[in-house]
């Protein structure tokens, strides 16, 4: 398995272009099988799970190209709506084919789906929405079976505000007979691009953004060129990086108005940030004061996908902190691997309490899920000494070439292959 070597202590400085949004991405790639032909998918950025998505859509019969940041995606010739099990399990968002599928052919074959283990993870609230689109669904062990001859507008309240879930209806019932109102729908930005995606394809959605979105069935959607947005995750491990390692760097092609609970935080812990139009510039000169409490919770809220990274610079801040994680529950993992590097954290339930400490220093940890590795690479670049973070690959998963975005940035960071067993 690939590790990171990170020399720490050295502030980061410099200019950065942001990715793509993985999460963006993965349900427009998806959505893409609703219509009947060639989609181009701009800004879609080089990482495992793209890539398992690809593989996913290859195995239904769809011709697909990753060139640069572009995917050109052929969906004519697609003859099967069975998922494979063994690409299902490489990640959670292939539950995004749930709802495309069944909307274009009637049927989808589905398997319980992998992805980070943060926590429980169901699935709920995707199937009570496409059952009350009129599916059928059967559940076999692991394997789903949807089916229904015509979709059916209807009346879905969510339990809970699930991104996922309010993408998968959203991807069924666009091609549904009649209106669709999803209520406690996910606000997240990566949901309003989704729409921008349907509306640009044919189809008839208002609301994404707020808590209702409203959907007027139409019979067939036409494929189009369309352009992801950036990756706003991206951008805060960035941000925080800058901050923690008390440099200076300006990211390019952002959008800072999906980041203002991350820029308020950041901000009250002495960070100086300037937004000018889709660049943000960070200085991270001072040391940062302790922030008494972030609470995770949907978006606009403070999210869940960057409280490990800030949690690094509240474990070098000036106080002590409160972080409540409310979303998954297992996404405390980083807390064991952060105290290795000399951070004084203490968890009890789901609330991290986090005594600034002025250094951390370097050690071996292991990242856990995609954002408890971010944290630690920041972490790393942040403390004294040498860093080794194992299990590279799950920040792959979200991260294109991670070590080469921040070695533009001044960090002496490589990755480490393993060395190959000849024997
Ligand atoms: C998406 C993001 C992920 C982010 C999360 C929360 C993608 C590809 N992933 O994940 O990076 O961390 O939003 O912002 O966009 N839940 C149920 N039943 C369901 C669905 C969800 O109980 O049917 C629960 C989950 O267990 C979790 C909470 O709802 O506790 C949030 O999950 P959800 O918003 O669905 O996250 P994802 O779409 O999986």
């Amino acid at each position: 398995m690939d590790k990171l070597v990170i020399e720490g202590g050295k502030p980061l400085s410099g200019t950065i272009v942001i990715q793509g949004a993985k999460n963006a991405a993965l349900p427009i790639l998806a959505a893409s099988l609703l219509g009947d032909g060639v989609s181009k998918i701009e800004h879609v950025p080089h990482l495992l799970d793209i890539e398992v998505m690809l593989n996913i859509l290859r195995e239904l019969g769809c011709r697909a190209e990753h060139k640069e940041d572009t995917v050109v995606l052929d969906t004519s010739a697609v003859h099967t709506s069975h998922v494979p099990e063994p690409l299902m399990k490489l990640m959670r968002s292939s539950i995004f084919l749930m709802g495309p599928l069944l909307a274009r052919f009637g049927e989808a074959q589905v398997y319980l789906p992998g992805g980070c283990a943060i926590g429980e993870r169901k699935i709920d609230l995707h199937l009570q929405g496409l059952k009350a689109l009129g599916a059928e669904i059967e559940e076999i062990g692991n394997r789903i079976i949807c089916r229904a001859d015509k979709l059916i507008g209807a009346d879905i309240h969510l339990g809970f505000p699930s991104v996922g879930a309010t993408e998968n209806i959203m991807m069924a019932a666009v091609l549904a007979d009649g209106r669709t109102t999803i209520s406690n729908a996910a606000r997240e930005p990566e949901i309003t691009d989704l729409q921008h995606y349907l509306v640009r394809m044919g189809a008839k959605i208002m609301g994404a953004g707020t808590d209702t979105i409203t959907i007027e069935g139409v019979n067939r959607l036409t494929p189009c060129r369309y352009e992801v947005i950036p990756d706003r995750i991206v951008t805060g491990t960035v941000m925080v990086a800058a901050a923690a390692t008390r440099g200076s760097v300006v990211l390019q092609r952002t959008q800072p108005a999906h980041l203002t609970s991350l820029i308020h935080v950041m901000r009250r812990s002495g960070v100086q940030i300037i937004v000018d139009d889709d660049i943000i510039r960070v200085d991270g000169l001072v040391r940062p004061r302790a922030i008494e409490r972030i609470v995770t919770a949907p978006y606009p809220a403070f999210p869940t996908d960057l409280q490990s990274q800030i949690m690094v610079l509240l474990a070098l801040a000036d106080g002590v902190s409160i972080m409540k994680e409310t979303i998954f529950e297992g996404r405390l993992k980083h807390v064991d691997e952060l105290s290795r590097m000399g951070a004084d954290i203490r968890v009890d339930l789901n609330a991290a309490f986090i005594r600034g400490v002025p250094r951390l220093y370097g050690a071996t940890v292991e990242a856990t899920d995609l954002r408890a590795g971010a944290a630690l690479v920041i972490a790393g670049l942040a403390a004294q000494g040498r860093t080794i973070v194992e299990q590279v690959h799950h920040i792959d998963r979200g991260y294109e070439k991670i070590e080469v975005m921040l070695a533009k940035l001044g960090a002496t960071i490589s990755r480490s292959l393993p060395v190959p067993n000849n024997s």
